[in-house]
């Protein structure tokens, strides 16, 4: 049977099919966006996990939306107004597909930074939106260059990662924020804010959601996976009620719901006093771990390297000298190191400027250590 034709145009994920390589015990993966499996609040999901004897409702079919107490325990803890609803997805990337599939037809007109998070250039591109690229540079999106496509195209989403971005972590300064928000006013252009790192800061002050200055054009995507767990695959969409409405009839067509036992648990996670101190713990050993990634990667500029410091998140972007990030990472993974190259980040060849992205959360510093001296070689061996 022939396979739909858009999706022959999709690239298979390069991620998660490194990922499966990266799984052998002799390989050091800086290559997922993982968290630390070590510090996993499992202990807090088996106490919680205990207690859904008391709420057998939630092994009966429900609401599409959501687990109501949850859904009204994050809209308290977002200080999300009246006007504003949300609703609970299979992770953030699910809340992606919905906004796709409710809101773009094809030929319509997205905007995403360059590079861009892979999984957002898959869900758009199945959906057959046209992509246009603003280059990212370490403040976020090149501003002319944002408005000149949004006063010359009719635009119809943004779609960016202010907060620790992937691949980059870049984190987009104030005045930047309060920019972006007033194009999307001015242009009426409906920005569509993907959050999931921004509990992950270690470092500096929290700075507002974009969205908080453009709300009614607003659609905010809050993931679990980061400060929770990826498993439990749990993620929120908030939005003006009226955009949520769609996404429900979608969400309807897709999967009735997501998993309620799980809703159920993830709240008495968040509702547990420990759990505050999990979040602490693990900002503090990505911050330990992201430190000893930059001493190992300071090494690496007579090699002609370099990155930009991060305040939070996941992910190092090691800039490279003008050499192939695609030969670099197989060779890299033939030694034992996975790592993913800039050119699966962005839509064309012609834009790809070569980088590593380098995840900190998941390896100790030692074997952060050992990938950054394994890297070094290839690096020798390659200019
Ligand atoms: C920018 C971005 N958006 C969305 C997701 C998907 O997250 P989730 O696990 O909530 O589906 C990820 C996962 O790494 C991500 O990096």
């Amino acid at each position: 049977m022939e396979i739909n034709r858009h999706l022959q145009n999709v690239k298979p994920s390069y991620i998660r099919e490194i990922l499966s390589a990266a799984k052998s015990p002799d390989v050091i993966s800086l290559a997922g966006g993982l968290p630390a499996t070590d510090l996993m609040p499992v202990e807090l999901f088996m106490q919680a996990m205990a207690t859904l004897d008391r709420t057998p409702e939630v092994f009966q079919y429900g609401e599409t939306q959501g687990y109501a107490p949850l859904l009204e325990f994050v809209e308290k803890n977002y200080h999300l107004s009246n006007e504003m609803a949300s609703i609970v997805c299979n992770g953030s990337q699910q809340g992606l597909d919905l906004i796709a599939r409710a809101f773009i037809n094809p030929g319509d007109i997205v905007v995403m930074e360059a590079p861009s998070y892979l999984g957002a250039l898959q869900v758009f591109g199945l959906a057959q939106a046209n992509i246009e690229s603003v280059q990212q540079y370490e403040n976020g999106p090149d501003l002319e260059e944002l408005e000149s496509i949004f006063a010359s195209k009719s635009v119809k989403l943004f779609y960016a990662v202010p907060d620790f971005h992937n691949p980059t972590g870049v984190c987009w300064p104030l005045e930047v924020r309060q920019k972006v928000a007033s194009l999307c006013l001015q242009y009426d252009v409906t920005f569509v804010e993907d959050a999931p790192y921004r509990d992950m800061r270690f470092n500096g002050e929290a700075l507002p959601l974009v969205s908080s200055w453009c709300v009614d054009r607003a659609i905010i995507l809050r993931s679990f996976s980061k400060l929770a767990a990826p498993g439990v695959r749990l993620g929120i969409v908030s939005s003006r009620h009226a955009l949520i409405v769609p996404m429900i009839k979608v969400k309807q067509a897709a999967d009735l719901h997501t998993n309620l036992p799980m809703q159920a648990a993830l709240l008495n996670v968040f509702q547990n006093s420990e759990f505050q101190m999990h979040k602490e713990r693990i900002r503090t050993r990505y911050q330990e771990r992201y430190q000893s990634l930059c001493e190992a990667l300071n090494d690496l500029s007579e090699q002609g390297c370099s990155f930009d410091t991060v305040e939070g998140g996941m992910f190092v972007w090691l800039k490279l000298p003008d050499i192939n990030a695609m030969s670099l990472a197989s060779r890299l993974i033939e030694n034992g190191v996975a790592v993913v190259p800039s050119d699966v980040f962005y839509p064309s060849e012609e834009m790809n400027r070569p980088a590593l992205r380098l995840n900190f959360s998941h390896c100790s510093p030692e074997k952060l250590k050992k990938a950054v001296s394994v890297i070094k070689q290839a690096l020798l061996e390659m200019i």
